[in-house]
Formats: structure tokens, C-alpha cells, sequence
């Protein structure tokens, strides 16, 4: 590394999902065109601390990454730099943390950190910032729940995975005229399961922001069936709960206690086989969605993001986060987009749309 160059750090933090390498190789290009060094820290912010773990990132070493899914650089979903601890709780960071960050940086010589997350990994980024460390933020999740971006790169390969599985469940349910129940990833946001469900065909579409009644459900499809369609697709988003019901949640293996979303298929095609009498089977699609290669759109969406990360940090525009809209990126206060998370509003066109071609979202 020369001694005269500027230098930008790079992370990947949170859940990981397709696209991320994308951004890194196109920060990395953008700097190297601007004659800046890019380091990239690794396991997320936990290789800030020590020992400090970082690799020198150059055309070099980040050619032929962008089609790949996960992060070269690795990721770490809790740790010492986790600022929220819940579903919208939210905690400060360790001063000794903020410490050990500012020593690693000025250790290096890092004018700044492009930090790429989801809305927790984000509230870490406007932490730092706000305790002097110079941090830009990069809107990253397949849940496309991050308030003033419209569209975070990882989505779209995500609704891909489920429209492929939709695919695939559409033809067995045929053959043996049952309903199939798919149960797909996006916390406390429908967009998966919304996107997901209307280009792959389903009839019912169940999502956290319109809670929904089992019996309702059942007389879609049985409605379906009286005019001699005897096989449907219910796609119900993890976050999906039942009018005056709760959250889905199941423990996590091999933690102490700790749960996450999930089960709300399960329960859904339970109801459904008990109250119609129809053979269902459900499907838990997981981490499916968060894995293999991004989609031309995430590729294109990621190098954009590395790219006017780069251009922020040039430009000194710290404490901003990337973001998209109206076909064009550009940047936001990253504190506008971590106050509140981005869920799909129950009048909005995308729902009116998926009601008038017949989909039900199974609400009274
Ligand atoms: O936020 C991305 C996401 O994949 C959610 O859709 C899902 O609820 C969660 O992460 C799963 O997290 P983990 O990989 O820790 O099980």
C-alpha cells in the first residue's frame, strides 16, 4: 500500500444476502479510479477490533466476485457493535468499542468506513458517527424493509428464489390438487412475500401489515375449488399474524432461549387442511432466499451502491447513507432511514393490484 493514498474502509455487516460483493468490487473500482486505497475489515465491525482484521482490497483481489452471493469479507450478525437488541429496541455502544474503532482507523489511516447493513447495522454506522467516526452507509437486506431507499440490492434475487419455488410448487400442487403453503423471510415487512406472491402466481398472500382471519382463507379456497379449481398457493410471510393473534416465533437451535419469526405456515396450513378438508403441505423457504448468486438487477444495484459510496466519501458527505429513488442513486441522512423500518402500506397500488387480479390477503 503506498503511504501518500487516501484510504476508505469497507465492511459487510448483518444477515448477508446477494449483491454484497457486487458493492465491495465497485467501491473498490470507483476508488482505485480515484486513486483511493480500499481496506476491508473483516467479519463486519468485528474486525475493527483486536486483533484487527482487515485485507487490502484492489482490482486484484476482488475480480470475478460479483456474481457471487454471501460477502468475501465475511459477516457477523451479533457482537460487540450491536445496537439494536430486538424488534425496535435499541441499545448505545460500548464506549470501549467507539474507542478501539477510532484507534484501528487512525491506526490504518482511514479517512472513512463504508459500512453495508440492514437497519441495525445502519443504527451501529450512525452511532460511530455521531461519536466522530467518519461512517457512510450502504442499505443492505433482502427484506427491503429500510425506510428512504426504495429498493435495497439482495430483494430482487430474493423474490426470484421464491417465484422459482412458487414455480415449482404450482406444478406438483396440480397433480395432486392440494393447497401448497410457502412460508418466506422478511421479519416484520411483506415485500417478499408480496412481490414474491403476485409474480409467482398466488392466491392468497398473507403479510405482516394486514393481519389476517384463518376462516376468511378458507373460503377463498374453498370459493376456488366451487368453481373447479382444485389446487392454490398461500404464500405467508414469516412476520404474517392472525387478527387479534401474535407473531410467529420458534427457538433457535443450539442458542440459550433466544427465538426468531417463524412457523406461521405451518400453523396457516394446519387451519387450512382442518377447515376444508383439503390435502396441504407447507414449505419453509429460509435461507434459501438469502443465499446463491444475485440477479442482474442486484448486480447492477450493488455496483451502483459501491460506487456513490465511494463518491460520498470523496465528497466528505459523512453520516449519509446511499440511497435509491426514482431510478436514480443518491444519498439520504442515514438517521432519516433508521428511525422507523419500511413496511407496504395495505392501500398502496401494489396491493390494489394484487386484489383486482383475485389475490386475497385473507383479511375480514
Ligand atoms: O433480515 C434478513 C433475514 O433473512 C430475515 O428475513 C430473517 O428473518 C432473518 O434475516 C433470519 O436471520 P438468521 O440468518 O439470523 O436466521
Amino acid at each position: 500500500m503506498s503511504e501518500s493514498k487516501k484510504r476508505i474502509g469497507i465492511l459487510t455487516s448483518g444477515g448477508d444476502c446477494p449483491g454484497l460483493n457486487a458493492v465491495i468490487r465497485g467501491a473498490v473500482r470507483a476508488a482505485s479510479t480515484m486513486n483511493w486505497e480500499v481496506i476491508g475489515f473483516l467479519d463486519g465491525y468485528e474486525g475493527l477490533l483486536s486483533p484487527v482484521r482487515y485485507q487490502v482490497l484492489d482490482r486484484q483481489s476482488t475480480a470475478g466476485i460479483m456474481h457471487l452471493g454471501g460477502t468475501i469479507l465475511g459477516t457477523t450478525n451479533k457482537g460487540h457493535f450491536i445496537t439494536k437488541v430486538g424488534h425496535g429496541d435499541k441499545t448505545g455502544l460500548d464506549p470501549a468499542v467507539i474507542a478501539q474503532t477510532k484507534e484501528t482507523m487512525a491506526g490504518l489511516g482511514i479517512e472513512c468506513l463504508i459500512c453495508i447493513g440492514g437497519d441495525g447495522s445502519l443504527s451501529t454506522a450512525q452511532q460511530l458517527f455521531e461519536a466522530g467516526v467518519k461512517t457512510i452507509g450502504v442499505p443492505k437486506t433482502i427484506d427491503n424493509d429500510i425506510d428512504a431507499t426504495a429498493m435495497t440490492f439482495g430483494f430482487d434475487s430474493a423474490v426470484a428464489c421464491v417465484v422459482d419455488a412458487l414455480d415449482r410448487l404450482h406444478t406438483t400442487a396440480r397433480s395432486h390438487k392440494r393447497v401448497m403453503v410457502l412460508e418466506v423471510m422478511g421479519r416484520y415487512a411483506g415485500w417478499i412475500a408480496l412481490h414474491g406472491g403476485l409474480a409467482g402466481g398466488a392466491d392468497v398472500i398473507l403479510i405482516p401489515e394486514i393481519p389476517f382471519d384463518y376462516e376468511v382463507i378458507n373460503q377463498v379456497l374453498l370459493a376456488r375449488e366451487a368453481e373447479g379449481t382444485f389446487s392454490s398457493m398461500v404464500v405467508v410471510a414469516e412476520g404474517a399474524k392472525p387478527k387479534d393473534g401474535d407473531y410467529f416465533t420458534r427457538h433457535i437451535a443450539g442458542t440459550h432461549g433466544e427465538t426468531a419469526l417463524g412457523g406461521a405456515g405451518e400453523q396457516v396450513a394446519r387451519s387450512i387442511a382442518e377447515g376444508t378438508g383439503k390435502e396441504t403441505r407447507s414449505v419453509v423457504l429460509g435461507h434459501l432466499q438469502r443465499g446463491g448468486n444475485p440477479t442482474a438487477l442486484d448486480r447492477i444495484l450493488g455496483t451502483r451502491f459501491g460506487v456513490a459510496a465511494v463518491d460520498l466519501a470523496v465528497a466528505g458527505q459523512f453520516g449519509s447513507m446511499v440511497s435509491y429513488q426514482n431510478y436514480l442513486v443518491g444519498s439520504v441522512a442515514m438517521i432519516d432511514a433508521i428511525s422507523k423500518i419500511k413496511r407496504v402500506k395495505p392501500e398502496s397500488q401494489m396491493v390494489q393490484t394484487c386484489r383486482e387480479v383475485g389475490i386475497s390477503f385473507g383479511e375480514a
